[in-house]
């Protein structure tokens, strides 16, 4: 039996960016230094030295990306702001050029009836700021707030929707305790601060994009991922909670007003000789402010084992299927976790903020890019996250990670999770079948299936196996 699973009326189908996988423009009309550009310009820190120097050529080419958006359907754009385009130093002198660029961006969406979703830091911080101790250190906080007044005053009578910071656990712990992205660093407590400060900028912020941009809605994107644990073994579920605390609890307890988490501070004692001495008062209230919505970046689970035992495979449950990033497909997570943010912590509105896969799938001798996996990816979490809307979950819209191929941080350009292949070359776009797909999903607001499995083309999967097109 065929049925059409249909989306409220006014979801906001959309897909996201950020500036420095897109725009290239490194050092253009007055544009400071990121901590990025030192990163990718300093060698062994990227695939085969990969650099943003150009990336997708978005700060020139942007108009022709909003025809694609436009011929795609999207009612949504989320982008990021380069910090350093519009504060070259970090704090102080306004660069003009940069706040027009995105001032034109803005106008030329609202033209096609897109709606703009701004993320103020998606990670390109302004050297100068790092120079001067980054995230670790209190005065970033404080830079932050700066620069969110200077770019809401300056688009705030057209953007209505503000995200403060993507993935805070990005910016602290894989930047500051794994050091896999810029800056670099390899320290616990470093990456402890770097953390407090992030979610500090982002309590003090709120209010003056408030007062900038009256009647605009306000939030913060974090990455989350759904946790298991390998065996019922108290030392596995163990680790599965310790697990959940460093990617989940540690920034939604503080967010919603329950400090951090105890169990979690313990786990970080060796971290923290002087316990949590970055914390002043004040701080966790203003942290706590309320927003409007809760920004979900959802792509996979952690399977949690206690110890790596070499008997053992090294990846856990093998068997599953993973995208080329190697993370598991696993879209009952993304219910799960829509369920338990909904359940537990209750933002008044959720979005997905990010969702979506890497294969490398490339044009065919026709120009065609049958990336059917992906297709086949973004269906199954739409799925769940129908389900979930289903149950009360407030879930307002849905971005597609990403509109098109870009520059993957650490993994260069040989990650590609554009639903718009890039021929970097050329910088020719072409969308992929699973762009050709979301277009038609947009243009249902839903999508069909067939004895409760969606559907490809008129085609029923069953439990996620292909799709026959035609
Ligand atoms: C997220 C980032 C985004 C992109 C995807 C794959 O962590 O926010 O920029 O790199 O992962």
């Amino acid at each position: 039996m065929s049925t059409f699973q249909s989306f409220p009326s006014n979801f906001l189908w959309g897909a996201a960016t950020a500036s420095y996988q897109i725009e290239g423009a490194w050092n253009e009309d007055g544009k400071g230094e990121s901590i990025w550009d030192r990163f990718t310009h300093t060698p062994g820190h990227v695939f085969e030295g990969h650099t943003g120097d150009v990336a997708c050529d978005h700060y020139h080419r942007w108009p022709q990306d909003i025809e694609l958006m436009k011929s795609l359907g999207l009612r949504a754009y989320r982008f990021s702001i380069g910090w350093p385009r519009i504060l070259p130093e970090g704090r102080g002198r306004v660069n003009q050029p940069g706040l027009d660029f995105y001032s034109r961006l803005v106008d030329g969406l609202l033209a096609a009836d897109i709606t703009p979703f701004v993320t103020l830091y998606h990670w390109d911080l302004p050297q100068t700021l790092q120079d001067a101790g980054g995230w670790p250190a209190r005065a970033t906080a404080e830079a932050f707030v700066e620069y969110a007044g200077v770019v809401s005053a300056a688009l705030g009578d057209r953007v209505k929707n503000w995200i403060t910071h993507n993935e805070p656990w990005c910016i602290s712990f894989l930047s500051h305790m794994l050091g896999i992205h810029a800056p670099g660093v390899r320290d616990t407590n470093a990456a402890l601060r770097a953390a407090h400060h992030v979610l500090l900028s982002h309590g003090w912020a709120v209010p003056v994009i408030r007062a900038n941009s009256p009647g605009a809605e306000v939030g913060i994107t974090l990455n989350l991922e759904w946790k298991d644990a390998a065996s019922h073994s108290a030392a596995d579920l163990d680790a599965m909670r310790a697990s959940d605390n460093l990617s989940n609890r540690w920034f939604l307890d503080p967010l919603y007003g329950r400090h951090y988490p105890a169990d979690g501070v313990a786990d970080f004692a060796n971290a923290l000789p002087n316990g949590l001495d970055f914390v002043e008062p004040g701080d966790m209230a203003a942290i706590a402010v309320p927003t409007d919505f809760l920004g979900l970046n959802y792509y996979t689970r952690a399977v949690n084992r206690a110890e790596v035992d070499d008997n053992l495979p090294q990846v856990i449950f093998p068997d599953r299927p993973r995208t080329e990033m190697g993370w598991e497909e696993y879209p009952e997570g993304l219910y799960g976790l829509l369920n338990r943010l909904h359940f537990d912590y209750r933002p008044p509105k959720l979005y997905i903020t990010e969702n979506g896969a890497s294969f490398g799938n490339g044009p065919d001798a026709d120009g065609r890019v049958a990336d059917t996996r992906r297709l086949n990816y973004l269906r199954d979490h739409f799925s769940v996250a129908h389900r979930a809307i289903g149950n009360g979950v407030p879930l307002a819209g849905y971005f597609v990670w990403s509109l098109m191929d870009n520059f993957e941080w650490a993994e260069g350009y040989r990650q590609r999770f554009g639903i718009v292949w890039v021929d970097y070359e050329t910088q020719q776009r072409i969308p992929k079948d699973s762009a050709l797909w979301y277009r038609d999903v947009i243009a249902h607001n839903g999508f069909s299936t067939v004895n409760g499995f969606p559907t490809v083309n008129g085609f029923p999967t069953v439990n996620g196996s292909e799709a026959q097109p035609a």
